[in-house]
């Protein structure tokens, strides 16, 4: 019984840092767009820091969907790799970048 809550409290304490927003943002999204999401990805995209969380989840979830940009191509292989979870918790993040 001891083995089974401790292998269950790893997995619960690996699922919370997979979906820390902090971490995925500068794993998968700082490169393009920028400190705090200040910056214009490739020049082309709207800054994003400070956007709603849902706005960027629906925009996001529209990428992966295939909808978008002229430059949708880009964002689409990034927002299939995220899981609803990391999403989530990645607008958050950007919400809170003012
Ligand atoms: C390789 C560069 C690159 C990376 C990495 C990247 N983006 Fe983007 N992003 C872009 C580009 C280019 C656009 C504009 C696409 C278009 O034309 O619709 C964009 C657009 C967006 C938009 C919509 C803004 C608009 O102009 O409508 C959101 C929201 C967004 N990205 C979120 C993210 C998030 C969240 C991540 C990380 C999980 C991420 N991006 C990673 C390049 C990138």
């Amino acid at each position: 019984m001891k083995k089974i809550s401790l292998v269950l409290m790893i997995a619960a304490a690996s699922t919370l840092m997979a979906a820390d927003g902090a971490e995925i943002f500068k794993a998968k999204c700082f490169s393009c767009h920028g400190e705090k999401a200040a910056k214009s990805a490739l020049n082309k995209s709207q800054i994003i820091a400070g956007w709603d969380a849902a706005k960027t989840i629906a925009s996001v979830t529209g990428y992966k969907n295939g909808e978008g940009g002229p430059m949708k191509g880009v964002m689409k292989p990034i927002a299939s790799g995220l899981t609803d979870d990391d999403l989530k918790a990645v607008a958050a993040t950007i919400a809170s970048y003012k």
